[in-house]
């Protein structure tokens, strides 16, 4: 079973609770993401595997780590990329795919339109990233999608988790982690995590 990590670091409560105000404006709502992203892939990075690398530093040699493996940032189109710039701004160098899956509103189905990955994702550690875990059916669509292309190894990050969706995830994607920085009691009728934070897609956007 893959590992459900709630946050409960005081930086991420508190920069929730100003997520969730219906008065919080878009520039700063996408700010706000932005630096929740960042906290959580720091979390999210914890357990990367290293390597042992010699560094010449002015004065002598230093036994050091780095990072093994190659890392790549996918936000799920369209709000997951206002996670993506918190992410980037910790590891830079990292590659950036993009998968367009929106939520049908009648069936709740997950309908692809886009597609562009790094050529190397198959080798390439994945943070998924979606600010919004609610039914579970774009994020296990987006997961299905990285396995046909030959990703092993994904990490999924989310702002704000239902238990549905989460379950969802965790019983068809046993090996994937889930990093969420915060989870609500559940759904409503049109499948809004309640009592969340609205459209996340909207609000960072300012489509609304
Ligand atoms: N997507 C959102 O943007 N908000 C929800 O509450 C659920 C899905």
């Amino acid at each position: 079973m893959g590992k459900i990590f709630v946050s409960e670091h005081p930086l991420i409560k508190h920069k929730i609770a100003m997520l969730r105000n219906k008065d919080t404006g878009s520039k700063e709502f996408r700010e706000i993401v932005t630096e929740i992203a960042m906290l959580l892939f720091y979390e999210a990075t914890r357990d990367l595997e290293l390597v042992d690398v010699d560094v010449e530093t002015p004065i002598a040699t230093a036994h050091c780590k780095m990072i093994a493996k190659k890392i790549a940032v996918v936000p799920i189109l369209r709000a997951g990329v206002g996670m993506s710039d918190g992410l980037l701004s910790v590891v830079p160098n990292a590659k950036v795919g993009h998968i367009g899956l929106y939520r049908d509103p009648v069936t709740f189905e997950s309908v692809e339109y886009y597609c562009k990955l790094p050529s190397d994702i198959a080798e390439r550690d994945v943070f998924l990233v979606d600010p919004m875990l609610a039914t579970g059916v774009t994020a296990d669509a987006a997961i299905h999608f990285l396995n046909e292309r030959g990703v092993k190894n994904i990490n999924f990050l989310t702002i704000l988790s239902a238990p549905e969706g989460v379950k969802v995830i965790q019983e068809k994607h046993p090996d994937v982690n889930i990093f969420s920085a915060a989870m609500d009691p559940g759904l409503n009728d049109h499948k809004y995590i309640v009592p969340g934070l609205g459209d996340a897609g909207d609000r960072i956007f300012g489509t609304k």
